[in-house]
């Protein structure tokens, strides 16, 4: 690094914001120097995105105070940020569908803004686009472009408001491999150029890739800043979780046995009546993990949908252990020992005024050992309910309050902890780990195998290629609706996964390798 390196251009000091009682920032001091790109970690609800509301005028902190580039300022807007060349592209876009990418640029631009020739953006945009290898369309639509281009375009249209701290959160959770790299160069070579990014995220490998440097949040406080060249994931992880991480398990192998679910020829639309899923067929035997990469909104959720009777189909059939399942009801499929995570937990599965204990055993009620003739047994259902609440490691003042009183990670692991405890026969779990900390991470990760263990078929659909990696016995990728080829864990190359999330199928991405699998 060159000597700017040294120049600081931000300087939050003391940042308290307080959401209630809770606070998500407590006292946290960050800097930003001039050229480098700095890792922002921590796990879910650490207090990342907090901070860095507070630093884009989003949010007003509780106490303490901002500097930018030197001066004391209180930055009340977004707007305000950006004067001050702050700018952000947060974890959801926020494009407009139905306009151009250059529309969308343009949009919100004070004053002249759309007065602008547009001819001019356009080549603003293009030289952008150059300058740091952000290869975008301005004429498309965004409903026509990847999720990696409209990243981009986000990232165009805060350079193109010339700031100069450009805030990332958690960037990659939406790309290839393959876009997660070409990222990472856009980004080094925007420091090279003289800008300054944070970088949020809480994956280990990839701040160790890109940043130059890194602070590290757990439950709102600063609880580590060091140079990565100095550090090592295994001592990240250490401060960002407060204990060494189990880094790799033993999945052991496990004898698989007859098919359980067979999927054929499925084709289904989405809520918006378009094609989903184009003509889906595979299966999953007893003791087996099939894995389902891909970036989520190719199809994912439609598929959970329609084998759990959720989602009509177009066509096709669902054969669930020897019995066609495909006009069954929900209810029906649940019977047969099905059991579903979707990925959006809080409104699916959940009685919100039933107490934490009820929801627990919510598929249970009638059956023993939870009732005794036409009555609940009140112990058993307690005793059950609370051996889940410390297996799943469920936040919670008491089995006996309402559900509602629980936070949203708490709520999710409810449903997880009453799924996969019931002993089904095919499980399937969308993102099933998606804003969990890590130690309910581990636990939904041993549940999963030991069920595999326990001869039970799992659907293991997943945006986190790591955790796919290593549960999966097989994996496939999910395109616009289509899988992109079936590869055995064994016998995976990262570089070929990648390409098949970005829509190139298996068999037609290299010769070289004859004895790839279909
Ligand atoms: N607007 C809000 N109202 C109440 N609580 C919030 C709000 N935003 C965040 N929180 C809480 O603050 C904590 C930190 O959240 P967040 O900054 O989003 O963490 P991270 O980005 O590190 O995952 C979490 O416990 C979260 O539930
Ligand atoms: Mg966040």
């Amino acid at each position: 690094m060159t000597a700017d390196t040294k120049l600081k251009v931000l300087e939050m000091k003391g940042i308290t914001k307080k959401f209630g009682d809770l606070s998500a920032n407590n006292n946290v001091d960050f800097e930003l120097f001039r050229g480098e790109i700095h890792g922002l970690l921590g796990e879910n609800g650490a207090g990342k995105s907090t901070l860095m509301n507070v630093l884009y005028g989003l949010y007003q902190p509780t106490h303490g105070d901002i500097h930018v580039k030197g001066k004391r300022e209180i930055i009340k807007s977004p707007l305000e940020a950006i004067d001050l060349g702050i700018g952000m592209v947060h974890q959801h876009f926020m494009l407009t569908q139905s306009h151009t990418v250059t529309e969308n640029v343009l949009l919100g631009l004070k004053s002249k803004g759309f007065f602008l020739p547009f001819d001019s953006a356009e080549k603003k945009i293009m030289d952008l686009s150059k300058k740091y290898g952000l290869q975008v369309n301005p004429k498309a639509k965004i409903w026509q472009i990847s999720v990696g281009e409209q990243q981009r375009v986000e990232i165009i249209k805060a350079l193109y408001r010339d700031v100069d701290i450009l805030i990332l959160d958690e960037p990659t959770s939406v790309l290839s491999p393959q876009e997660v790299n070409s990222l990472f160069a856009t980004l080094k070579s925007m420091v090279k150029q003289g800008l300054s990014i944070i970088f949020i995220t809480h994956k280990l490998d990839e701040v160790m890739q890109v940043s130059d440097r890194i602070t590290i949040l757990r439950d709102g406080k600063v609880v580590g800043n060091v140079k990565t060249s100095d550090t090592n994931k295994e001592e990240l992880a250490n401060m960002m979780v407060g204990r060494p991480l189990i880094t790799s398990f033993e999945k052991g192998s496990v004898e698989a046995t007859k098919n359980i679910l067979e999927i054929k020829n499925v084709r289904a639309n989405n809520d918006r009546n378009l094609i989903a899923l184009k003509d889906i067929s595979l299966d999953i035997k007893g003791g087996e993990i099939l894995g389902i990469a891909g970036v989520d909104g190719n199809g994912q959720s439609e598929l959970a949908e329609v084998l759990t009777g959720l989602r009509k189909m177009l066509g096709g059939k669902i054969i669930l252990d020897g019995k066609d399942i495909t006009k069954l009801s929900t209810q029906a499929i649940r019977n047969l020992g099905v059991a579903y995570t979707p990925e959006d937990r809080m409104n699916i599965g959940l009685i919100l005024e039933y107490s934490v204990s009820e929801n627990l055993v919510l598929d249970k009620f009638s059956s023993s050992p939870f009732s005794k003739g036409l009555f609940m047994n009140q112990s058993e259902i307690d005793k059950y309910a609370k051996k889940l609440v410390s297996d799943f490691g469920i936040r919670t003042p008491s089995v006996d309050v309402p559900a509602k009183q629980l936070s949203g990670g708490n709520l999710q692991k409810i449903v997880l902890a009453r799924e996969l405890s019931s002993n089904p026969k095919l499980i399937i779990v969308h993102n099933p780990t998606n804003g969990l900390d890590v130690g309910a991470i581990e636990y939904v990760h041993q549940t999963l195998i030991e069920n595999r263990k326990k001869g039970a078929a799992i659907l293991l659909i997943s945006t986190e290629l790591e955790e796919i990696l290593s549960l999966s016995d097989r994996i496939t990728v999910l395109y616009e609706g289509e899988l992109m080829g079936m590869v055995p864990r064994a016998e995976v190359d990262i570089e070929k996964l990648g390409l098949m999330m970005g829509g190139s199928k298996l068999d037609s991405i290299s010769g070289e390798s004859k004895g790839e699998q279909r």
